[in-house]
């Protein structure tokens, strides 16, 4: 196929013609068969709001077949119109455009959809089992369409997937706005979620993949190693007394699959339990664990040895994690380091798989006795609990990670809550990314070469050491350890060979760093030291993008950690401030109806525009954040705010007086 061939059937949006069915690929891994939610009436309802992306003339033999994929996948995916091209990131310029902003919107969906980058590429789910670019193939399709087609003078808006239409609008604002899941909060339980995506007016953007912004697995193995890192600093664990510290955990997934390569840059021991062969199979091919382990006596004797021997290695356990915790529990073996990542925010539809019964079996469950896979999964998750309590009383320190974990095992009755009924463990971000990174203004900071080219990716990774370097030089003791860990961190990162899908890179900056480094990259596209744009952006795991109270605002803890003033004010600050897209979803990480974040995508072209830009949009991005953390008392936050008004005279943020503890405790006697 050549370029031109790709740009005519962008070009072509919904064909003409009808293309011909496309056969399903069982090689690929596919989303689990969604709940069967809909009425009849509603079933008719889903299958008219399919057809109306679609000229009358190919209604009668869609409408059979849209009622098919309902039938058997529970969505209308519209497998048909999957394009022949492959979809991957490519250069800039190969996709055809009139604004460059736009064909760099294009190449960052592109990536989300490859096959070797996407979890479920064919249901247009990028990670997280749920998290959608589009929820079918027709949205696909026009959106890459109008964006080939619009100018600099227009808008995408796109709700849930759909491209509402390109509306006219002006040069400095976003070229697209994007919104996944949003509702009127009444109507947001796991259920409305079915509902509303089986009907095809609503979708689960997770946090990167409704927004473009997932750059394959290596965002999630940069914020894993910084968790572990400080895990262990937490644990005070000596290793020339103690041996290498062991972390157990589960998922080897979307993001779960970066643990064992995290420990192993951390310096950990680790086992990684995993129930889908594909999953675990992925990550051994591409060298992300070093050995694949599918029975618990060679299990314990290779974690044996690997402590004998003091030598880290990762190992995946094929096979359900509870087993693992009752087992390390019943044979006391050590645990330094524990935590959870099965998709707990999706328990019902395949995010966590039961113990005491197969894979295939839970699949057939999911769809054919729902309430009894509930409750398999409710049982399932006390004895995890169970068997986790025993290991922290004897010394394990044990970590939510942000996928509900806490919140679905004490919706199941597990005994995880303490006297005053709060969650007796910690999130990671509570304890680790919280008060070390967010409220410090650290976070996942992340950039694309739109070049496609890995000279580039080297260009960009030295310029980000060499500007962190020239930074820590002057930095106040506080944030040393952030800036060190992320030096090293870059100065590794080729070597770590982390790139799967487009040329990107991550590191956890704050906001001098972040405008420091896209302030470098500017100046380098300009003299073309950089050979195309480089896209900015980052997770919406960030500090002011997410308003989540179980997770990214956990420790926030002025009573405000359950209003999402700061993720939506995010998006709308960044919006005209030079964002080239911007996007504001409600569930990514944690689920559906428990989370409000945003995130912003902005493209670095070289121009003086985008210098103005990236300082102004990136300043509030950052300092929205600090700002609330600080009016909630966060201490880490009160100095980075205060240092960052000493620089910034127009920046000027209310402060908190800090009442006295006792003079309350009277007063309230009185
Ligand atoms: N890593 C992070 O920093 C981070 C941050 C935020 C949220 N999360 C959350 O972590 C969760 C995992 O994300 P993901 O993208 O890897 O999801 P995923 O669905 O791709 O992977 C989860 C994996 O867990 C496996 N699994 C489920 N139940 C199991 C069980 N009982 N035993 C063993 N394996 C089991 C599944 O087969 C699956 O492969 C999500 O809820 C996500 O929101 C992670």
């Amino acid at each position: 196929m050549t370029h031109s061939d790709f740009k005519t059937m962008i070009l072509e949006g919904i064909p003409a013609t009808l293309p011909d069915p496309k056969p399903y690929d069982q090689n690929l891994n596919h989303a689990p068969k969604r709940k069967d939610i809909l009425s009849p009436e509603e079933k008719s309802l889903a299958l008219k709001n399919a057809l109306r992306y679609f000229p009358v003339k190919f209604h009668k033999t869609l409408a059979g077949e849209f009622a098919k994929e309902l039938n058997d996948t529970g969505r209308i995916y519209m497998y048909r119109f999957r394009p022949d091209y492959e979809i991957k990131a490519r250069h800039i310029d190969d996709f055809p455009h009139n604004s460059r902003h736009a064909a760099a919107i294009m190449v960052m969906i592109s990536n989300n959809l490859d096959c070797a980058v996407a979890q479920h590429p064919h249901e247009l789910i990028t990670y997280g089992g749920n998290g959608a670019v589009f929820q079918n193939w027709a949205q696909y399709r026009l959106v890459m369409k109008y964006l080939a087609v619009m100018t600099d003078e227009q808008t995408l808006v796109i709700y849930s997937g759909h491209p509402l239409g390109l509306f006219p609008s002006h040069k400095d604002s976003p070229r697209l706005v994007v919104t996944n899941g949003i509702v009127v909060p009444n109507y947001s339980s796991q259920d409305h979620w079915e509902k509303f995506n089986a009907l095809g007016v609503s979708q689960y953007g997770q946090m990167t993949a409704g927004s473009y912004m997932y750059i394959g697995p290596q965002g999630i193995v940069h914020g894993t190693t910084i968790t572990i890192m400080n895990a262990c600093r937490k644990l005070k664990v000596n290793s020339k007394n103690n041996g290498l510290p062991l972390f157990v955990s589960s998922g080897l997934g979307g993001m779960s699959g970066a643990q064992p390569k995290a420990a192993e840059i951390a310096g950990v021991i680790s086992v990684i339990a995993e129930v889908n062969p594909k999953a675990v199979k992925t990550r051994f091919s591409q060298g992300w664990v070093d050995e694949v382990i599918c029975d618990m006596d060679s299990l314990i004797e290779r974690v044996n040895v690997a402590r004998k021997e003091n030598r880290v290695v990762s190992i995946a356990y094929q096979g359900n994690i509870v087993d693992v915790w009752e087992k390390f529990a019943g044979d006391n073996i050590r645990i330094d380091i524990g935590s959870d990542q099965t998709s707990l925010h999706n328990p019902w539809a395949g995010g966590y798989y039961p113990a005491g019964i197969s894979f295939e079996e839970a699949n057939r469950l999911i769809s054919s006795e729902p309430e009894r896979f509930k409750e398999l999964v409710r049982e399932s998750l006390r004895r995890q609990v169970r068997a986790i309590n025993i290991i922290c009383e004897r010394g394990m320190y044990f970590f939510d990670y942000g996928n509900a974990f806490l919140l679905e095992a004490s919706r199941a009755g597990a005994d995880i809550l303490d006297f005053n009924g709060n969650f007796k463990y910690p999130s990671y971000v509570e304890d680790i990314m919280g008060p070390l990174c967010f409220d410090y203004g650290f976070g996942p900071f992340r950039w694309v070469c739109c070049s496609n080219d890995k000279a580039d990716l080297e260009t960009t990774d030295r310029i980000a050491a060499e500007t962190l370097g020239k930074i820590l030089v002057n930095s106040p003791q506080e944030i040393k350890q952030q800036l060190s860990d992320n030096i090293h961190w870059i100065k590794e990162a080729a070597g770590n060979r982390l790139v799967v899908g487009s040329q990107a890179r991550i590191l956890y900056a704050d906001a001098e760093g972040r405008i420091a480094i896209a302030k470098a990259f500017n100046s380098a596209i300009k003299s073309r030291i950089i050979s195309a744009p480089v896209v900015i952006g980052r997770d919406h795991h960030d500090v002011s993008g997410t308003d989540s109270p179980y997770r990214e605002t956990s420790n926030i803890r002025d009573g405000s950690k359950f209003t999402a003033d700061m993720a939506v004010q995010n998006v709308i600050g960044d919006s005209f401030r030079g964002a080239t897209w911007v996007s504001l979803h409600n569930g990514g990480g944690v689920g559906w109806g428990e989370v409000i974040n945003g995130g912003f995508g902005m493209v670095l072209d070289g121009s003086e525009e985008a210098e103005n830009r990236l300082s102004m949009m990136l300043h509030w991005d950052v300092n929205n954040g600090i700002a609330r953390r600080s009016w909630a008392r966060n201490s880490g936050a009160m100095f980075t705010i205060e240092r960052e008004m000493q620089r910034t005279p127009a920046l000027q943020v209310t402060m908190p007086y800090i009442a006295d503890d006792i003079l309350i405790a009277e007063a309230l006697q009185q």
